[in-house]
């Protein structure tokens, strides 16, 4: 009978601070909950000298990983270093080693996820990554076990804290852009790399993670068309108001008749929707089921404590498992291996979405009907318009919503218009997400 459950942790930056806390101040109510203490009995990172507020028993501080990785002792070990290598090294040293593992790495689990869960399976041993995707949201472990009757037909997320900062800062308080960064990046929300969150890159290999819980396929994160922020500006943002929109950067899976969509992008929601009202870090998951319907998780998608939180939940979960001498109850992929299936993922110019089109085209008499003209030869109908100012001479924005169109047919129309003497500058696409009007 053991007398506790042993912890070696790899990383201890914003997140491994926040469970370390954790750990610390809820000691007795994880005791009441598991009914063995948890015992920190190593943490490994390259600066131990740094001061992070937590007074630990000493020896438990060193900076060698493999120390954690080859200690018999421990029978968990918590992977916060993210990152791909050596990240992965040590995870499936660990695994090797007989442990137990947590992780938060979503680039990680994106990348090579299935050698991870095969590795672990081969060795019986089980790995808990409910921190990687939404910080305090259990969405993970939701996705596995409460919502396991439901036949998953789309998943609408708000995934990267970060982002939603930024896009809620610029919407509520015109503030710039660099200068909200800075502040996410001072509350711990960015990653070490903010590009990462910027980029997109961060939404999507959530949106890996997600999409293959829910649709039983490995996804390559390589086939998840991904946009960032780049290319949103505050007049978008005015003008999405104008239309009753809020845009918010948007993970999105959907799956029909044996496809599935996976994208990431700025995207138009109607200001009606809860989504829409989703602000600051806050990250939220709009799923639809086809029992349960429409499901909605929200809570603090980046942070020390939430994340930390999530990754406590793991060890939990994982010290419940050891403490029955149980392993692989759940499978780690939410299907059981045999039974999960290759979906192909649609190339993003065969979605079909409504849009908003921002062109910077010059304000003078014909303008406004051949690009309409062209819409039309390439069978997309225009839903609304709005015209701004009057510079005679001069470029202004002219905006339209489309009706439901095919991306290829958007795309192909795009690159005509753009290349016209009479359109200044690339023309601006936003997806809309929601009913045609
Ligand atoms: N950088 C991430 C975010 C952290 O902003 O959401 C949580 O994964």
């Amino acid at each position: 009978m053991k007398s506790s459950i042993k912890i070696g942790i790899i990383g201890f930056g914003t997140v491994g601070t926040g469970l370390v806390k954790i750990l610390l101040q809820q000691k007795d109510l994880l005791l009441r909950r598991l009914g063995l203490p948890l015992e920190i009995a190593s943490i490994a990172d390259r600066d131990i000298e740094r001061d992070r507020g937590i007074a630990l028993p000493p020896g438990v501080l060193c900076t060698d990983a493999a120390k954690i990785i080859q200690d018999p002792e421990i029978d968990i070990v918590v992977e916060l270093i993210g990152g791909t290598d050596p990240a992965k090294q040590y995870i499936l040293g660990a695994i090797e080693k007989g442990k137990h593992v947590v992780t938060a790495n979503k680039a990680l689990l994106a990348t090579y996820g299935e050698d991870i869960f095969q590795a672990a399976a081969e060795k019986e041993v089980d790995v808990g990554f409910e921190a990687s995707v939404c910080g305090a949201i259990p969405i993970i472990r939701s996705m596995k076990e409460g919502l396991v009757a439901e036949e998953i037909s789309a998943i609408y997320g708000i995934v990267n804290g970060t982002c939603n900062y930024i896009l809620t800062k610029m919407s509520e308080e015109g503030k710039a852009f660099a200068q909200i960064l800075q502040e996410a990046q001072d509350l711990g929300y960015a990653e070490a790399d903010p590009t990462l969150d910027i980029d997109g890159a961060d939404s999507a290999h959530k949106l890996a993670i997600l999409a293959n819980l829910a649709f039983g396929t490995p996804v390559s994160l390589k086939e998840i068309y991904t946009e960032g922020l780049e290319r949103v500006s505050s007049i978008d943002i005015d003008f999405a108001e104008d239309f009753g929109y809020k845009i918010k950067l948007l993970a999105i899976a959907k799956a029909a008749n044996g496809e599935i969509e996976a994208r990431v992008h700025p995207t138009m929601i109607r200001k009606e929707t809860l989504l829409s009202t989703v602000g600051g870090v806050f990250n939220a998951v709009y799923l639809v089921g086809d029992s349960a319907g429409e499901v909605l998780f929200y809570g603090k998608g980046a942070g020390s404590l939430p994340t930390g939180s999530a990754v406590v939940s793991d060890i939990v979960a994982l010290a419940r498992n050891i403490i029955k001498g149980a392993s692989g109850r759940v499978p780690a992929t939410a299907f059981t291996t045999p039974s999960r299936k290759q979906l192909p993922i649609k190339a993003i110019e065969e979605i079909e979405s409504l849009y908003y089109l921002r062109f910077m085209a010059e304000d003078h008499p014909g303008v406004l009907s051949k690009i309409s003209g062209i819409l039309g030869e390439n069978h997309i109908g225009i839903s609304a318009v709005i015209q701004q100012g009057r510079k005679t001479g001069g470029h202004v924005p002219l905006v339209m919503m489309t009706h439901r169109a095919r991306e290829r047919d958007v795309r192909q129309a795009l690159s005509n218009i753009d290349e016209m003497d009479y359109v200044s500058e690339k023309t601006i696409l936003i997806r809309v997400e929601g009913d045609d009007e």
